[in-house]
């Protein structure tokens, strides 16, 4: 899609009142990289012997970034969250960063100003996010569909696939709002659709890890911190 020209359009986003768009600044992505700072050093881990180590947990990939992929409902956000404790880094979601860039939601976004919109938001917040101090950083389930996004991945971080069935997905993501590819659509049609789009690609990442429905968010953890390992041995 192409940026708005002129005048900010209107946007309604509450329902019950009518409110500027905030402008597309988001897609320059200026204000959210005067929000970042300086780069720190990588959580608060020490180094030892060129292996940075937290709370007895030996990073498996300093001085990069673990970048995890997958579908909506793979568990990017929650289990991410608990693998940046584990290792003492920073954590970042990239939508949650698109959202404060923009002002607004990812439905309001979506629905204001469209989803190419969003992508090209989506590539710049990522392309900001691999810079500075290594985290763990979670993407929106598209986000690895964009060929340069998946070349700075691939290029400065660590990429982790969260592979997980339909059936899965679906349980985790069905009835729950927030994510405009599957309002008022048939999510399980959608998730298989996306899946037979998408799967062949995140196969391109450094590492795959099962996303099973009985594993709780440590257990990924484990299996994540054990994958990379194993693939750092190769
Ligand atoms: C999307 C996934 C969402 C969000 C947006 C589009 C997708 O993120 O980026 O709604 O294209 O799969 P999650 O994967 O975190 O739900």
């Amino acid at each position: 899609m192409t940026l708005p020209m002129g005048p900010p359009p209107v946007c309604n986003m509450t329902g019950l009142r009518v409110v500027p768009c905030p402008d597309a600044s988001f897609l320059t992505d200026a204000n959210a990289m005067a929000r970042q700072g300086p780069a720190g050093p990588a959580g608060r881990g020490g180094i030892v012997e060129g292996v940075s180590v937290m709370n007895e947990v030996v990073d498996p990939a300093p001085g990069r970034s673990i970048v995890l992929i997958g579908l909506m409902g793979a568990g990017k956000t929650s289990v991410g969250k608990r693998l940046a404790a584990r290792l003492g880094r920073p954590f970042v979601d990239s939508d949650h960063e698109i959202e404060e860039a923009a002002g607004q939601d990812i439905p309001s976004i979506f629905a204001t100003l469209g989803e190419g919109a969003f992508r090209d938001g989506e590539r710049r917040v990522i392309a900001r996010l691999l810079t500075g101090a290594p985290k763990v950083i979670a993407t929106g389930g598209g986000a690895w569909m964009n060929e340069q996004t998946r070349a700075a991945i691939e290029k400065d971080a660590l990429s982790v696939w969260l592979d997980a069935k339909l059936n899965t997905l679906h349980a985790r993501v069905a009835g729950k709002p927030g994510r405009p590819l599957l309002d008022g659509q048939d999510a399980k049609q959608v998730l298989e659709r996306l899946i037979a789009q998408r799967y062949p690609l995140y196969e391109q990442a450094d590492v795959r890890v099962l996303s099973t429905a009985g594993a709780n968010h440590e257990t990924m953890v484990d299996r994540i911190l054990r994958a990379i390992e194993q693939e750092q041995e190769k």
